[in-house]
């Protein structure tokens, strides 16, 4: 994903400033380890931390007593997201050291005697899969970085703060600690694919809901998805399982153009085939048998993209932008032919909503139970040992979604 590193840093800092956080470097724990473990867990877990700039190195840590609020959670794999990439490159947020790691997952392996339920109140037990998401459980209609402070304020957020006596505090590593107050939700009926898969579908999810309070979305509707990177990718999985079939995918990359129609998409157009404006929106127009789309989902990070799309769509139709997750520059629009004489109903979407995620788990097994290779989305899967290769290819935007997973029987 493309980032602005600027308004990343700004967010973070905001989130830091209100959490009080403070950098620890040191590496003496304050918390007493002694016969904290049992059965097969091990005394200590290795945990990927990033030390300098490109440079995690694993080092190993003992695991923290757990007390009666506190979750043990063995690590079973961890989806590299953008903001993981910009902070291995360039530590924009001064975060360094830092356990990365924010789209986990794993299993229960000891809970402390208050543990009951989690986040959507359903049962917890050890053995149980589980994820952990950013946003704090009070109100599941804030967003992520809503900055009002009940957000991630007097939550645990993991893989996104400065390193603390615990350590294990990412999801790059064996095991992570998950204290009183973190969101937790219990994911035992999805695979681990599907798992890792959780946050990017989040998005998505929240954004195909932001389209719906348009009224325009419908089972019949031309929808037009413009990028299939992961986010455009997955915006067809969620229409296509929600019933659409009308969809025409723009990209530029063929490889991805092809994974975008066994995704869900009717049709696909690639923009390196049509020469200027008037040029695509006639390739997009004959998608639909001579018509323009109903509504559009724009997916890049590009200003002109964000332009473009305005072409596609008819009079009275929709737009969902939510390409620009950071500042990605000014889109130069006509007012009057663009939006107003057209009276294109425009929503923006960011992030998500905690009820979003409950959403995101059916929506994860529907896909499935229709065949959909979402699976595939993750093109490259390194162990944690080789987490610095997993960043760099991450970085090299050859693959769509990479991810750390723990080998089996480890
Ligand atoms: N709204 C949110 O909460 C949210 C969350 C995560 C990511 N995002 C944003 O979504 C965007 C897409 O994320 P991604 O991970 O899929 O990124 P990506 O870079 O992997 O994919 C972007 C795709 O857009 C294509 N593209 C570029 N210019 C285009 C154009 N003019 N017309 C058509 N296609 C074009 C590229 O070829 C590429 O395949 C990013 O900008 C990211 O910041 C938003
Ligand atoms: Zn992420």
């Amino acid at each position: 994903m493309a980032v602005n590193e600027k308004d990343v840093e700004l967010i973070v800092k905001q989130i830091l400033d209100q959490m009080g956080g403070t950098v620890s470097s040191g590496s003496t724990a304050a918390y007493s380890y002694s016969g904290s473990a049992s059965g097969n867990i091990p005394s200590k877990a290795r945990v990927a931390m990033l030390v300098d700039k490109e440079r995690f190195e694993i080092k190993e840590f003992p695991i923290p007593e757990v007390g009666d609020d506190d979750i043990l959670v063995k690590v079973e794999g961890c989806g590299v997201c953008g903001t993981d990439a910009h902070e291995f490159k360039r530590d924009p947020f001064g975060l360094i050291p830092v356990a990365l790691g924010h789209e986990g997952t794993g299993e229960i392996v000891k809970m402390g005697k208050n543990v009951k339920k989690d986040s959507a109140g359903k049962d917890l037990h050890v053995g149980d899969k589980v994820v952990t998401c950013m946003i704090f459980q009070d109100d599941p209609e804030i967003t992520m970085f809503d900055l009002n402070k009940q957000n991630v304020g007097a939550a645990d957020v993991y893989g996104l703060l400065p390193d603390d006596d615990y350590h294990l505090n990412g999801w790059f590593s064996d095991y992570i600690f998950v204290r009183k107050g973190s969101t937790i939700f219990n994911v035992s009926d999805l695979d681990l694919d599907s798992r890792v898969l959780i946050e990017p579908c989040a998005v998505l999810i929240h954004a195909v809901e932001r389209a719906k309070t348009t009224g325009i979305l419908r089972f019949n509707s031309r929808v037009v998805v413009q990028g299939c990177g992961p986010i455009g990718l997955i915006c067809i999985a969620v229409l296509r399982t929600m019933g659409i079939q009308n969809i025409t995918a723009v990209d530029g990359n063929a490889k991805r153009l092809e994974f975008a129609k066994r995704l869900g998409a009717d049709k696909t157009v690639d923009f390196n085939d049509h020469k200027g404006i008037e040029a695509l929106t006639k390739a997009v127009e004959d998608s639909f048998d001579g018509h323009l789309a109903d509504f559009a989902f724009q997916c890049t990070g590009n200003p002109k993209a964000h332009a473009n799309i305005y072409k596609f769509i008819r009079n009275g139709g929709g737009l969902c932008e939510l390409g620009f997750f950071v500042n990605g520059g000014d889109a130069t629009i006509n007012p009057h032919f663009d939006l107003c004489s057209k009276e294109i109903n425009l929503v923006g979407s960011w992030v998500y909503t905690l009820r979003d995620y409950g959403t995101t788990f059916d929506f994860l097994k529907r896909a499935k139970s229709i065949g959909l290779p979402l699976n595939e989305l993750i093109t490259h899967k390194f162990p944690l040992e080789e987490i610095n290769e997993a960043l760099k290819t991450n970085l090299a935007m050859t693959g769509l979604k990479i991810a750390i997973i723990t080998p089996p029987g480890r």
